[in-house]
C-alpha cells in the first residue's frame, strides 16, 4: 500500500494527507496545537478566535455519546494574537479560524495574520452558540454585505475559506451559491458543515438538558450529522468552484471516502478526535488507504467528486 497517497491540496497548500482537526476540537491551547502538529494530521486548525480572549459559556457545555455530540461552548478562546504566535510552533499547514463577531474585528485580525506563519484563514460565519447573534450564514443579505466589506477593506495575503452552517432547503442552497460565487477570486475553500444548530439532548434521570447554556440548546455533531454533511459537500462541490473541506460525523476511513466521493478535497475530524485523541488521524488514514487499495485507487483524485447517480 506504499504507493497509495492520501495527499491533497487546499488551493496551492499541500497536505501530506487529507485529514485535519475540525476547529473547536482539541485546539484551544498551544499544547493542543503542538499535539496536533506532532500527530499524523495533514494540517492543524485553531479554535475560532475573537480579538480578545473569552472564557465561554458555563459548564457543562459539551457532551457526546456513540452517535452524537452537543456543545454550547460560547467561543472560549485565547484571543487572536495567541493563535498567530502559535503558528511559529507549527510545522505543517496551519489554518487559523476566526469567528465573525464584528466586521472590524475580522478585518483587523485578517490584516494582523498577514505577516505570520499561517497558511490560511477559515472565516467562521456559522457559530450557533452566541446568544443574540444571528448566524451570518443564515442571514443571506448580511452575509453578502459582510463578505463584500471584508474583501473590499481587508489588506490580507492568505488563502481564505468560509465555514458554513448546514443548509436544508434547496432555495437556501441556491442563495448561498449565488452569494459565494460572487467572491470567486477572494475565496479558496468552503468548509461544510458546522454543527447543526440548537439541538436539545435530555438527561433521562435528571429530566433536564445534558448541557447548561441556552436552556440546553447546542450545536450537534457526530455520526448523526453525516448525511447532512455529505449532502452539503456534494451540493457545494457541484455548484461552486471552491475547494471543499468536508466536516461532520467522520469517524472512519469509510466516512472520509464518502466525503471525498461527494467532492471534498480534505476532511476534518471533530467529535471523533475528542473521543479518541490524535491517534484518530493515523487510524482513519490507514482505513482510507485500505479502501483505496481494494478499489485500485492510488490517489484521492481517482475518486474525488465522482459520485454517480442512479
Ligand atoms: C463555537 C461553536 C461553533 O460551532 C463554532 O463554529 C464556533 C464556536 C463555540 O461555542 O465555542
Amino acid at each position: 500500500m506504499d504507493d497509495i497517497s492520501t495527499q491533497s491540496y487546499i488551493g496551492d497548500i499541500m497536505l501530506e494527507n487529507c485529514l485535519m482537526n475540525a476547529s473547536g476540537c482539541n485546539c484551544q491551547f498551544l499544547s493542543d496545537l503542538i499535539q496536533l502538529d506532532k500527530s499524523n494530521s495533514g494540517a492543524v486548525v485553531s479554535k475560532s478566535c475573537s480579538v480578545n480572549n473569552r472564557l465561554g459559556n458555563p459548564i457543562p457545555r459539551y457532551y457526546h455519546n456513540d452517535t452524537l455530540s452537543i456543545n454550547s461552548m460560547g467561543l472560549p478562546n485565547e484571543g487572536y494574537k495567541y493563535y498567530i504566535e502559535a503558528g511559529d510552533s507549527i510545522h505543517k499547514p496551519y489554518i487559523m479560524s476566526i469567528s465573525s463577531q464584528a466586521l472590524y474585528e475580522d478585518i483587523s485580525i485578517l490584516e494582523k495574520a498577514s505577516s505570520s506563519n499561517i497558511s490560511a484563514i477559515e472565516l467562521n460565519v456559522s457559530c450557533p452558540n452566541i446568544a443574540g447573534d444571528p448566524q451570518l450564514s443564515y442571514s443571506f443579505d448580511r452575509l453578502e454585505e459582510f463578505l463584500r466589506k471584508v474583501f473590499e477593506y481587508a489588506d490580507y495575503n492568505k488563502h481564505i475559506g468560509i465555514k458554513l452552517s448546514p443548509y436544508f432547503d434547496i432555495s437556501h442552497f441556491n442563495m448561498a451559491f449565488d452569494i459565494l460565487n460572487m467572491f470567486k477570486t477572494n475565496i479558496t475553500f468552503l468548509t461544510c458543515i458546522n454543527g447543526i444548530g440548537n439541538g436539545l439532548y435530555i438527561d433521562l434521570d435528571k429530566e433536564e438538558p445534558i448541557i447548561k447554556p441556552k436552556n440546553g440548546l447546542g450545536g450537534l455533531g457526530g455520526s448523526i450529522v453525516k448525511p447532512t454533511g455529505l449532502a452539503n459537500v456534494n451540493l457545494f462541490a457541484n455548484n461552486t468552484n471552491f475547494d471543499i473541506v468536508g466536516c461532520g460525523g467522520i469517524t472512519s476511513g469509510q466516512d472520509a471516502f464518502e466525503y471525498i466521493l461527494c467532492g471534498a478535497k480534505t476532511v476534518q475530524v471533530g467529535t471523533q478526535l475528542v473521543k479518541e485523541g490524535t491517534d484518530v488521524f493515523s487510524r482513519i488514514d490507514s482505513e482510507l488507504k485500505k479502501i483505496m487499495y481494494d478499489k485500485n485507487y492510488n490517489s484521492i483524485e481517482c475518486f474525488r467528486n465522482k459520485l454517480t447517480y442512479k
